[in-house]
């Protein structure tokens, strides 16, 4: 994956009903670490990493480029979301020069099935509408990741195809600002 491109970055931290998009601070490192951290998380994503590796090699201000938004609860990081540019070696593309932009996102699991990723993913997708207006979003996800097909679903994203990846089915979709042509 590569980073998103030319667009006004960071954006003035984004409120929805519950949540605060924003960019990333040294304040985040440790719930960073928690989430990469967290065999939950990892199941679908080849694994959670060590902790003690983490605390090693994170950044001091992790995930800081244009399109990484940090959701914030009460003052406190509660997960990511990401859009960045589907790299031309992976499968799966809806354009023949590839570099989609892609959705990607992680939440720490006590928050998991309060609707907090959903809520966050779709004010993402608005503020991408508004960046890039038009341009489609792709989005990847093992088929066996029920609760990510559920929010895939919810968030408008259609299937395009399914192939197999890291030993593993993958749902590739994509998710457009435009109403369906015809
Ligand atoms: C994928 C992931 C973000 C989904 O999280 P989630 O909390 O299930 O997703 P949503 O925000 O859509 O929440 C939906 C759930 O909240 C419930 N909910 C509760 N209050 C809600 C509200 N106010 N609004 C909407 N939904 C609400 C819904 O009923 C639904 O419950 P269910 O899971 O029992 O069906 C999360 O599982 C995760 O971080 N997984 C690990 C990372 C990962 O695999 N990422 C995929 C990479 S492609």
């Amino acid at each position: 994956m590569t980073e998103l491109g030319p667009v006004a970055w960071p954006p003035v931290p984004i409120r929805t009903e519950r949540l605060v998009l924003r960019e990333s601070e040294a304040r985040d490192r440790a719930a960073f670490i928690e989430l990469f951290a967290s065999p939950e998380v990892g199941t679908y994503l080849g694994g959670p990493r060590p902790s003690d590796e983490l605390e090693r090699t994170a950044p001091e201000v992790p995930g800081r480029r244009p399109g990484f938004f940090v959701i914030d609860l009460d003052g406190a990081m509660i997960g990511m979301v990401t859009l960045d540019r589907r790299g031309a070696e992976r499968p799966g593309h809806i354009r023949p020069d590839a570099g989609e932009a892609e959705l990607g996102y992680m939440f720490l699991p006590e928050v998991w099935g309060c609707g907090y990723a959903g809520e966050a993913c779709a004010a993402a997708l608005d503020w991408f509408a508004d960046v890039l207006p038009g341009e489609p979003v792709v989005l990847c996800t093992q088929t066996a990741n029920d609760r990510s097909m559920r929010l895939a679903a919810k968030l408008g994203f259609t299937e395009v195809e399914r192939f197999e990846e890291f030993g593993a089915e993958q749902w590739f979709g994509v998710w457009s600002s435009l109403p369906p042509s015809g």
